[in-house]
């Protein structure tokens, strides 16, 4: 038991302590107890993954689980139809009506809190799509969503998928040209946006740069403005153009319109998801309706633990696939409270999360270890002024957890009462793939544990062999699981090259030559537990946030006086991974202050906040090889302070010791 009278003694015990067992108190009533699942699963497969589709209520029921016919383009519950939104919401009604599906916990500055039955979201949802097929949205058309964490976020997102329509979320921090290549990208010609919203207690227009970014979409659109500040009288004054309609007044009319939910293909999609690869492009990952959702609903269940009666709060944005599969699909899908909050975790004060912990008595909290590094930096005291006693679970995801923020976490958030699940998984895998189940497995901090029952990850050297415990790897998924890509959008050979082409005999037919390929590097230990150690690729977590190297330098390379960038990430106390950007001038510019404002404003402005340099450091030359390529390693041990690596290679060694003298002398 936590008791902060130990003191000392008992941090002493914690630091030294790597093995933690789930306390009773929790195994006692978790979803998963019986270890006999792992040897289960791996027996049955893959049949074994029934479990998960039969959390769904299905239409027509599915004739196969999976079809692997044409690897690596594989194909779950095939033959089964079902609606997203169907599962999400109208299933629920007759028993949890009442109940809340949505807890929206609004910025500070306007307390528009807002509780959403299943019964009203279903009412909003129905609406919502009966309006959009109104407006000409039909199956299949895919409809852009840029708008922050506000309950119309989720409700459209429902919505589209009641009327068959896949969603594509930009995350609402992201630029106005971020908007307009992803509208680009995936043919959209609808976009729901907002006017402004609130962040730190400022009123902050968001339409101007959604309208920016429509500037630069290349086809005809339609746009629908939710105003969550003219709701409150903030508005920002707009005009709106003939293709432009305000949220209310496209509901106008369908008050009370009922929508009958679209039988989709188990393999149909659902949504689109843009993300950050190792080319400039992002890549737009395709999940499907069928296994998609029977991921995201089994994950929830078994690593989170999902009942009914909870009150989940997951701290993502929606904007990110954490929220798209834990916020949004993969509680609903189960029935339970779902909470989503706006704003930032340190305003109106540092307890903002422990507040809205104490005051809904939350039974779960996922987040992530950057936001956990932050809170321990701000420090013990302002958890310590709530009661967090609702809590059962906490969880965290999107870049690896040190110890020390995992103990801290386990000690001063779960008072030493709840198992903590370090879930590893992408945008692309879905929903997670590396975790311990919390009622069954001894958690280790630093590790995020092994991989889920029916899951074949193994760690490989350069060359795809297995490699033995304690080395470091290449992690790889040797086997497909229903929550899996299905494609990159539009780009099936880009899909082969991304993920699957590093391990597998791409001629071949048959799905045991095919690896698939996360682009992590990683170790396993002697009793299976998987150590995650980073990207491997030139992909940079900042704060969790994937960003390419490649879109940054881009960005900067586009700014008047930059003749050439390298972009590297560089490690930052708190979010992880900060960018280090180096840059040499164009003849005739000097580098000046003013000039490095210029690149951070230009990174800004191409991506978003997220993604601006932590520093711009002037170079006259790059660490090139002799065939040309820039030698990031070089670039990112001066960027950590690190012992250069071997530089034998280079075509020009000198540089590196000047770079690394600017550095030092900055
Ligand atoms: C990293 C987020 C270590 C990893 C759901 C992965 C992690 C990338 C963990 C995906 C974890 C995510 N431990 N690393 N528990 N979870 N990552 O697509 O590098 O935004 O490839 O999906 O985040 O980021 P994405």
């Amino acid at each position: 038991m936590s008791d902060s009278d130990e003191g000392p003694e008992l941090e002493a015990r914690l630091a030294e302590q790597d093995v933690f067992e789930p306390p009773a108190s929790f195994t006692d009533q978790a979803n998963v107890t019986d270890p006999a699942i792992y040897e289960e699963f791996e027996e049955n497969w893959p049949d074994c993954w029934a479990a998960a589709a039969d959390l769904l209520e299905w239409e027509d029921s599915y004739d196969r689980v999976l079809d692997d016919d044409n690897p690596p383009f594989y194909e779950w519950f095939t033959g089964g139809k079902l609606n997203a939104s169907a599962n999400c919401i109208d299933r629920h009604l007759a028993e949890r009506g009442d109940e809340a599906a949505i807890e929206w916990v609004g910025e500070p500055v306007d307390e528009a809190n807002r509780t959403y039955t299943y019964e009203e979201l279903h009412r909003e949802v129905n609406e919502a799509a009966a309006a959009l097929r109104d407006l000409g949205v039909g199956e299949d058309d895919v409809v852009t969503l840029y708008m922050p964490m506000i309950p119309e976020l989720p409700i459209v997102m429902l919505a589209c998928a009641r009327i068959g329509a896949p969603h594509s979320v930009v995350f609402a921090g992201f630029s106005a040209d971020a908007l307009a290549t992803r509208m680009n990208a995936a043919d959209s010609e609808y976009l729901v946006t907002c006017d402004g919203y609130y962040r730190r207690g400022d009123a902050l227009d968001h339409l101007e740069k959604a309208t920016e970014g429509l500037d630069g979409v290349e086809h005809d659109t339609e746009t629908v403005v939710v105003e969550r500040l003219a709701a409150n009288g903030d508005g920002v004054d707009h005009d709106l153009g003939p293709d432009q309609r305000t949220y209310d007044d496209l509901l106008a009319g369908h008050e009370g319109a009922t929508v009958e939910p679209v039988s989709r293909d188990a393999e149909d999609m659902l949504f689109l998801m843009y993300t950050s690869g190792t080319t400039g492009k992002p890549k737009g990952v395709k999940h499907t309706t069928g296994g998609y959702l029977a991921w995201a609903s089994w994950t929830s269940q078994s690593v989170l633990d999902v009942k009914p009666e909870d009150t989940y709060f997951c701290s993502a944005d929606i904007g990110w696939i954490t929220g798209h599969s834990y916020i949004v699909y993969g509680p609903l899908a189960l029935g339970t409270t779902t909470m989503m909050y706006e704003g930032a975790p340190d305003q109106p004060d540092r307890d903002r999360l422990w507040e809205i912990v104490e005051e809904y008595e939350a039974t779960q909290l996922y987040t992530a270890p950057t936001a956990i590094r932050a809170f321990m930096k701000w420090g013990e005291e302002y958890p310590a002024e709530h009661d967090l006693s609702s809590l059962r679970l906490l969880g965290t995801v999107g870049e690896p957890i040190n110890p020390r923020a995992w103990k801290w976490y386990y000690k001063h958030i779960g008072g030493e009462d709840c198992p903590i699940v370090d879930t590893w998984w992408q945008t692309e895998t879905g929903g997670m793939m590396i975790t311990t189940l919390p009622g069954i497995g001894d958690m280790k901090p630093g590790s995020a544990g092994p991989p889920l029952p029916g899951l074949d990850v193994r760690i490989v050297d350069t060359a795809g062999e297995e490699i033995g415990a304690g080395e470091a790897g290449y992690l790889t998924v040797q086997k497909p699981w229903p929550g899996m890509l299905r494609t990159l959008y539009n780009n099936d050979e880009r899909y082969i090259e991304e993920y699957w082409a590093e391990y597998s005999d791409v001629d071949s037919d048959d799905p045991d030559d095919w690896v698939y390929f996360p682009e992590d590097g990683a170790k396993i230990d002697d009793d299976g537990y998987i150590t995650v150690l980073g990207r491997v690729d030139d992909v940079i977590n900042v704060s969790g946030h994937r960003l390419g190297t490649m879109e940054i330098e881009s960005a900067i390379v586009g700014v008047e006086g930059v003749a050439e960038a390298a972009v590297v990430g560089g490690n930052h106390e708190i979010k992880g991974e900060a960018v280090y950007a180096y840059v040499i001038t164009e003849e005739g510019y000097a580098e000046t202050d003013d000039l490095r404002q210029r690149i951070i404003d230009g990174v800004n402005e191409a991506i978003g906040p997220i993604a601006k340099p932590e520093q711009v450091i002037f170079t006259p030359e790059l660490p090139k090889t002799r065939s040309g390529k820039i030698m990031r390693r070089l670039l990112e041990n001066i960027a950590n302070d690190e012992e250069l690596g071997n530089t034998s290679t280079l075509r020009n060694p000198e540089v590196v010791e000047d770079i690394q003298r600017t550095v030092q002398g900055d």
